[in-house]
């Protein structure tokens, strides 16, 4: 395995790497750099499903201005909020955004804590009156849990599950039935744990539509103005955990009932730009520096098409193993950042995890609710990558099919 690409000084001030010039750092082929702490660096693929792999340049940026961000002496962790230079800080990350998802100016864009979690009760205490009736399409274990939470607050119609079909499914495009009374309609973009994904912006005419997008935001061109909010932790596609982005149509941000905790009103974050509290001011750096990547890659449009070729390899592989390696989702459902899998036997599972990681590859065992194999291919996954987890595939079925 290539060994030593990064370098830092005892104190991490200084960052070198070998042959190439700091701060335009790229490992060759995007692999994930992992620092010892004897300087020396290995590599390896990170196919975890989160928090999950953050592209190596991002690693490495952030590494080499960790004490000193841009030039200021102080580390990003260690200025104040309220500072002028954290203001530029937050205000190119939340333009990053804004540019790279189309926002109109109808939209607020807010960075948040709780995680997506604490969205499944944000959505419906902000948006949902109690006398009142939001409607669910529940997809896989994430959507079944929003909409469990969100029955504390009112009431809640299941209008799709495929919970009979053990997550294996979406609806068509345009099978969803929605009421006209519906006070919003809540959907999972893409099941993280089941593997299954919609490939299409579910319209729900005038009904505003809210989406989970915590596992697939940003891999592909969506179009906005068919959400009235959507929301994701960022510890997949956008940086580290302890954040979450939501996207709230800005007419939707009068619905808060009053009595509603200052922190847990989306009109009081949006009017306080994310600073009603000391936000985390690390995870919104490291969300900028994503975004940044992202844009150099030509944003969603452009990352689409290698998300696009990485699931197919993935797939391909499954199918054509001659049944040793099942899919899970049905093809219509297949997510293309969670590659669900399994072998024949749990036996073999553990195995194929085991060799996994003696072969450069890490978080492949599929989430403990699901077991199996979940290979998560976020944006920051090279397709080298993919290509290294497909031959090891092969030759783990050649030697134990
Ligand atoms: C689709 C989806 N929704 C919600 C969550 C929960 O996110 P958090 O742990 O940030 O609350 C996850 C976490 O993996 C997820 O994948």
């Amino acid at each position: 395995m290539p060994k030593l690409l990064f370098e830092f000084d005892s104190n991490r001030r200084f960052y070198r790497n070998k042959g190439l010039k700091a701060n335009q750092a790229a490992p060759e082929n995007g692999m994930r750099v992992i620092l010892s702490e004897s300087g020396m660096s290995e590599h390896i693929y990170n196919f975890s499903a989160g928090p999950a792999m953050i592209p190596a340049e991002v690693i490495a940026e952030a590494a080499a201005e960790l004490a000193s961000v841009r030039g200021s002496g102080l580390s990003v962790m260690e200025i104040s909020h309220r500072s002028a230079l954290f203001g530029e800080i937050l205000e190119d990350a939340l333009d990053r955004v804004r540019r790279l998802l189309n926002l109109p100016e109808s939209y607020e864009v807010l960075f948040l804590q709780g995680g997506a979690t604490l969205q499944f009760s944000m959505v419906p205490m902000n948006l949902l009156a109690p006398v009142d009736t939001a409607e669910y399409v529940v997809t896989g274990y994430w959507g079944k849990k929003a909409a469990k939470i969100a029955s504390r607050y009112g009431e809640i119609k299941t209008i799709y599950s495929a919970e009979d079909k053990g997550f294996t499914a979406v609806p068509a495009n345009g099978e969803l039935r929605v009421s006209p009374n519906a006070s919003y309609l809540h959907y999972t973009s893409n099941e993280t744990i089941d593997g299954v994904e919609f490939d299409y912006d579910v319209d729900a005419g005038l009904i505003p539509v809210v989406c989970d997008m915590s596992s697939n935001i940003l891999s592909r061109p969506i179009d906005i103005e068919k959400y009235g909010l959507i929301y994701a932790g960022a510890q997949k596609n956008l940086g580290p955990s302890g954040l979450v982005l939501v996207v709230i149509r800005k007419d939707l941000l009068d619905r808060s009932p009053r009595e509603l905790p200052d922190l847990l009103t989306y009109k009081v974050l949006a009017d306080n730009n994310s600073m009603a509290n000391t936000p985390n001011t690390w995870a919104i750096y490291m969300l900028g520096l994503v975004c940044k990547w992202l844009e150099a890659r030509g944003g969603p449009a452009g990352i689409d098409k290698l998300n696009e070729e990485k699931a197919r390899l993935l797939y391909e592989a499954i199918d054509k193993s001659d049944g040793f390696y099942a899919g899970h989702a049905e093809r219509t459902a297949r997510s293309r950042m969670n590659v669900t899998f399994k072998l024949p036997n749990a036996e073999l599972d553990a195995m194929f995890v085991k060799g996994s990681e003696e072969n450069g590859m890490n978080g492949l065992a599929g989430h403990r609710a699901v077991g199996g194999i979940r290979a998560s291919i976020y944006n920051a996954m090279p397709i080298s990558g993919v290509k290294h987890l497909v031959e090891f595939m092969a030759e783990f079925a050649r030697k134990n099919g």
